[in-house]
């Protein structure tokens, strides 16, 4: 069995940050999202990777390198512009070739890995096996209907009157009889290959399509909070370490990890919190859910709920939370007089200020 990891698309959901980092290397706990996927696949026995790429590819292949690290062999395939997930099966023909294979969407999280689904899909080799389940707004995804006797006998892509609450999860198997299903498709409304409508295909072709409803999921629908609550999830998970260098001065509370070559003086911190290689912490409180990554500065502050990017400095604000701080972001308070605002933000930025 091989796996095809979708490492294209622009992220349009979770800009400003988007615009100059791939949505695939998103943080959560310090760890880029890509990551924790490559690892679940390895841990479903899984070595032969295909990774696919498009604008950001650069980035992807810096991270990931020959997948060695991951004890995985990748190999990149370029796709031209998002022509959508059934279009990355179609150029990918070639790497797949007739074997088996999971399909799994970089940006999505899955809680657990995806071991038992491959090992229900070795069990009784359906033609396809999907993931659902149930989410607030099913508008936003692919979405399945089942009969009574739990059969998927429909799906859409992202209707606007879904027909239940189940949405496709991004991880799918396939076996080669997709390859047929995905020369019959043609461009959706948005302009892409749904894999949702090869999906259909073959349902009406008489394939058989098993699903598995699972809990412990996330996806970048595009709000910030849901990145923040994913980053807690996982940092509710992690023991306790201490690598970097902390004075006597500082107190930490739960489970507080701090990666070598970082340095705390004078702080205080409540976990679960991870504090990232070569970070300075001065004089601040960093309170519980909170993942400062590497190379930060955080002095005279106070942070809690967040995730900061590497490179970036807080200095002397109190108090900062559910917030997502970008790379070599720099936080300073205002001058207090004159009383005016001098802002420099991109484009899609979103900014609350009192005044
Ligand atoms: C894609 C699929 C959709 C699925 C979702 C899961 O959506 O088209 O069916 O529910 O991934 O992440 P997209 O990310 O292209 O909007």
């Amino acid at each position: 069995m091989k796996a095809l990891v979708l490492a294209g698309g622009s992220g349009s959901r979770l800009r400003p940050i988007t615009h100059t980092s791939a949505k695939q290397l998103l943080p959560v706990a310090n760890k880029p999202v890509l990551f924790y996927g490559l690892e679940a696949i390895r841990d479903a026995g899984i070595s032969d990777v295909g990774i696919v790429v498009g604008d950001t590819a650069a980035a992807i292949e810096a991270a990931v390198g020959d997948g060695r690290a991951f004890g995985l062999d990748v190999t990149y395939i370029r796709q031209d512009a998002p022509r959508g997930l059934a279009h990355a099966v179609l150029i990918t023909r070639d790497f797949l070739g007739d074997d088996d294979f999971v399909m799994y969407l970089g940006d999505n999280f899955i809680v657990g890995g995806i071991s038992p689904l491959v090992d229900e899909f070795r069990s009784g080799r359906p033609d396809a096996q999907i993931m659902l389940t149930t989410v607030p707004d099913p508008r936003q995804f692919g979405v399945a209907e089942l009969d009574d006797a739990g059969e998927v006998v429909g799906l859409e892509e992202k209707p606007p009157h879904p027909k239940s609450d189940l949405a496709l999860v991004g991880v799918y198997i396939f076996t080669p009889d997709v390859h047929e299903a995905v020369r019959h498709l043609a461009p959706s409304g948005r302009g892409e290959l749904e894999i949702t409508e090869a999906l259909q295909w073959l349902i009406d072709n008489g394939h058989k399509v098993r699903s598995t409803t699972i809990s412990g999921y996330w996806k970048d629908t595009g709000n910030v909070a849901d990145m923040l609550e994913v980053n807690r999830i996982v940092l509710e998970g992690v023991e306790a370490r201490q690598q970097g260098v902390v004075d006597d001065a500082s107190e930490f509370i739960g489970r507080v990890v701090i990666e070598s070559g970082a340095w705390v003086s004078r702080s205080r911190i409540v976990g679960p919190a991870i504090i990232g290689a070569g970070t300075r912490v001065e004089r601040s409180y960093i309170g519980p859910f909170t993942s400062v990554a590497q190379d930060c500065v955080i002095v005279d502050s106070e942070i809690e709920y967040s995730i900061i990017m590497r490179g970036a400095s807080v200095r002397g604000v109190r108090r900062i939370e559910a917030s997502l701080i970008g790379h070599d972001v720099e936080v300073t308070p205002a001058p207090r007089v004159p009383k005016a605002h001098r802002l420099v933000l991109g484009d899609h930025s979103k900014v609350q200020i009192s005044s």
